[in-house]
Formats: C-alpha cells, structure tokens, sequence
C-alpha cells in the first residue's frame, strides 16, 4: 500500500487524494459539531472523554446524562469496546466452524462482517457510538431459508462466547434479552407473528367473547 502511494507521488495527480483529505478536515472544521444528548449545537468547551475519544456537548446536564448513560450501560459492564471485540471475533470462530449455519457466510467479507457486529452489538448494549448500518429486517431479508433453529445456533454461539470470556451469568442474561428482542426483524416475521401481537389479539377476543 505505502509502495504505491510512493510511486503515485511522483504524479502531479497525487495531489488529489491530498487535497481531498483537506477538504473532509475543513468541512469538519466548519460543520458545528451536535450534542449527541439533546442533538443541539454542541459547545467545544463543554466536553468529556470516554473511550480515548472526546465528546462534546449543548450542556453540563446533556454530559452528566451522557456519563451516566455509558456507567450505566451493559457495554460498559461487560469492558467496553475491547471486550466486545474480542467477544465478536471469538463468536465467528464458533459460527464459522458451524455447518449449521456457516454456509450463510460463504460469500460473506468476513472482515467487514466483525467490523459491523461489532458496531451493532456496541450500540444495542448502549455504547457511545449510534449504529448507522442496514435495519436487522434489510441486513437479513435476502437469506435463503433463514429459520429459528438458525437464529438458536447463532444465539448458542454468543452465549457459549461471553461464558468462554468468563461474563457473569446475570449479565449474559441481559445480553441475550437484547439480542432476542431483534429476532423478529433477523427472521423477517410479520409483525403481527410476534409474541406480543399474538398475546394482544387474543385478549382483544376474549374481552369481545366476554361482553357477548
Ligand atoms: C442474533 C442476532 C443477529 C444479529 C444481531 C445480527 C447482526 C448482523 C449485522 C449487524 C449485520 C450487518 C448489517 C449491515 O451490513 O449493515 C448482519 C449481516 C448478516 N447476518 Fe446477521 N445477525 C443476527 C443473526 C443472524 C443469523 C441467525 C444469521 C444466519 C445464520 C445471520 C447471517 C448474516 C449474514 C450472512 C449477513 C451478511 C449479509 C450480507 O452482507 O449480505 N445473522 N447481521
């Protein structure tokens, strides 16, 4: 890569890639920066760090809010972006070893695929970062024959992981109740096959049985 670049500089048309990075760094510089709390005009004086990154924010109580969310958050809990990475990376050795599922990632940039859960996992266990990636309904639609019994090998992979990575048993309970509340969406459900709309259908008609 470095080669390249080094050949590449010798042409006047180097100056592109250079001037690009510029121009990012100066829209940065011009764009104000939101408060992730309250999504106003953030003040650049009014900051903290969490994770080597500096955030800033509207105002002391959106930072107060901010520190309190992340102490409070199961990503926190659990270590922080160094355990969840290497909780994913570990989870894809026990996915990928699995002939049950691991046709499903044949063609799969498994590279970026660890990248993304790991972004995902991040920011559904309340991490600092929004995740920005497709909808679990969108990342998954296009699988062919995808199926509960699939969506229960993934789940065993991630449990059988955080008991491997010595998390506490309580608090694989909790991570397993986040990643299940996205089952619906991984499986493409209807909305209305799910638990909750069934269960409410069904009061819905006994209540009308009731007045008859
Ligand atoms: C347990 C819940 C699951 C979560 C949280 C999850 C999460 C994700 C995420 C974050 C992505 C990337 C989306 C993007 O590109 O923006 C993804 C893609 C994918 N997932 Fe899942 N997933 C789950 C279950 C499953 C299951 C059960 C399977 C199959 C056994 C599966 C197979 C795949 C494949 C093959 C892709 C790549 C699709 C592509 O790039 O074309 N996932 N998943």
């Amino acid at each position: 890569m470095k080669k390249t670049l080094l050949a590449l500089s010798a042409l006047p048309l180097l100056a592109v890639p250079v001037l690009a990075g510029d121009k990012e760094a100066k829209e940065n510089k011009t764009k104000a920066q939101k408060c992730p709390i309250c999504e106003k005009e953030a003040n650049p004086k009014c900051t903290t760090e969490y994770e080597g990154k500096t955030y800033a924010f509207n105002s002391g109580g959106c930072r107060d809010k901010f520190k309190k969310q992340r102490e409070e958050s199961l990503y926190h809990q659990l270590g922080g972006k160094a355990a969840i990475n290497a909780a994913v990376d570990l989870f894809y050795v026990k996915v990928l070893a699995d002939d049950r599922i691991n046709h499903f990632f044949e063609d799969v940039n498994m590279k970026r695929q660890h990248n993304k859960q790991k972004q995902f996992l991040s920011a559904a266990l309340g991490g600092p970062e929004a995740w920005t990636g497709k909808d679990m309904r969108k990342a998954h639609k296009d699988l062919p024959d995808l199926d509960e019994d699939h969506f229960n090998a993934v789940a065993e992979h991630l449990q059988s992981t955080l008991a491997e990575l010595k998390v506490e048993k309580e608090m694989i309970g909790k991570v397993m109740a986040a990643v299940g509340s996205v089952k619906g969406d991984v499986l493409n459900e209807k909305k209305s096959d799910k638990p909750d709309a069934k269960k409410k259908k069904n009061k819905k008609k006994e209540a009308k049985k009731e007045e008859k």
